[in-house]
């Protein structure tokens, strides 16, 4: 079985879409072995909870720097034998010690059409640039800040009336579609990484 380590720092609503697609049996052969958080009161923690699943909160205040942060980090995840990691709204960039560790091996989800909107708030950067199209990215995780390569991508509209809220709601609607679907694709051997493209076997 693969296991699945999940990191978030909040609501953890993509967290529960890789739950249930994995307890489902959509995501073959799976396992979620551990949810991870930065944050004490992050809702994900108790999905996790709420399935069996091991919770862990990792509280960055008590490290001296971020590398003993990622150090934490990485000793979790290697007790949970992990083979790929999910960031599921964790909202911190990740050392380089972590990155080469799990080289193509960490997916995040990010709430752009990627390399459009990198960071916080993408979803309000797209309000105010005035894009008629966003949509969300799953892409591998490199050194950068959401940079790596582009596994899914999946576009919506954006409305006059929207607000940060409704183009949030209907972007998150595709993220749970396209993060399992990537996910589906990695436990299942199809994501050949050339470079930076991503080819689907
Ligand atoms: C999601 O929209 C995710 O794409 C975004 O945070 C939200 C987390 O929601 N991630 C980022 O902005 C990463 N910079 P969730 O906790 O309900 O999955």
């Amino acid at each position: 079985t693969l296991n699945i380590a999940v990191l978030i720092s909040g609501r953890g609503s993509n967290l529960q879409s890789i739950i249930d697609n994995v307890e489902s049996g959509y995501i073959p052969n799976a396992c979620v072995s551990v949810v991870i958080s930065d944050k004490r009161d992050a809702y994900g923690l108790v999905r996790a909870m709420n399935h069996g699943i091991n919770a862990v909160f990792i509280d960055p205040a008590v490290y001296e720097s971020k590398k003993h942060f990622e150090n934490a980090l990485l000793e979790v995840l290697e007790k949970f034998s992990t083979d790929v990691l999910l960031l599921a709204g964790f909202m911190r960039i990740l050392g380089s010690n972590l990155i080469k560790a799990y080289n193509n091996r960490v997916m995040n989800i990010h709430p752009a059409l990627l390399p459009s909107f990198k960071g916080l708030h993408a979803q309000k950067q797209a309000l105010e640039y005035g894009v008629k199209i966003s949509g969300c990215t799953v892409h591998f995780v490199d050194e950068g800040m959401d940079s790596g390569p582009i596994i899914l991508q999946k576009s919506v509209p954006v409305l006059d009336s929207d607000t940060e809220d409704s183009l949030s709601e209907r972007i998150l609607a595709q993220e749970h579609i396209i993060f399992p679907e990537a996910v589906k694709l990695f436990a299942e051997g199809r994501l050949d990484v050339k470079g930076r493209r991503v080819h689907i076997l």
